[in-house]
């Protein structure tokens, strides 16, 4: 048992607004779910152009960052975080690749993805990132501590 050493790491994820608009939030929560991730917080916000500028500084750059924010910002997005081992690493892979032409079948893009603009989910891609993500996010109040039986059948 190494629950509170090795399975408490954080990460943030994010259902972008084309996911939620097509219906997606219960088959990305459920995937989570069933993997054996805890859900410790959500909301769905529409998030102000500064507040994605924010998330996404290290992409200013980018061509493509104009429409990025335009496009995160055209609805309602549902911000969670996830607890587990390796939440940061695996909750990647349960995402698949960033770009849908290469994300493997049985991923979430994989499935319910084909243009990279529209990728469907968000995923932090390190730990420390997702440190900050989850800061930008949420207050430290709406991060809920939480604990079932049924970890101890997982961990
Ligand atoms: S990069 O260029 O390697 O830094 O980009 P990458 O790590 O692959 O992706 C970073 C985020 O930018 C999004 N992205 C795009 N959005 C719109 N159009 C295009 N062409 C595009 N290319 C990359 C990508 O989905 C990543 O967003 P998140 O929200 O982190 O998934």
């Amino acid at each position: 048992h190494q629950f509170t050493m090795s399975s408490s790491e954080q990460t943030f994820i994010a259902i972008k607004p084309d996911g939620v608009q097509r219906g997606l939030i219960g088959p990305i929560i459920s995937r989570f779910e069933s993997r054996g991730f805890k859900l410790v917080a959500i909301k769905l916000t529409v998030p102000t152009k500064e507040h994605l500028e924010k998330h996404y500084e290290d992409l200013s750059s980018k061509p493509f960052f104009p429409g990025l924010i335009a496009y995160m910002g055209s609805g309602p997005v549902c911000a969670m975080v996830w607890e587990g081992r390796d939440a940061v690493k695996t909750g990647r892979v349960l995402l698949g690749a960033t770009n849908p032409a290469a994300s493997a079948p049985g991923t979430i893009r994989g499935d319910y993805a084909i243009d990279v603009g529209r990728n469907v989910c968000h995923g932090s891609d390190a730990v420390e990132s997702a440190k900050k993500e989850i800061a930008l996010w949420f207050k430290p109040e709406e991060v809920q501590s939480w604990k079932a039986a049924q970890f101890d059948w997982i961990y």
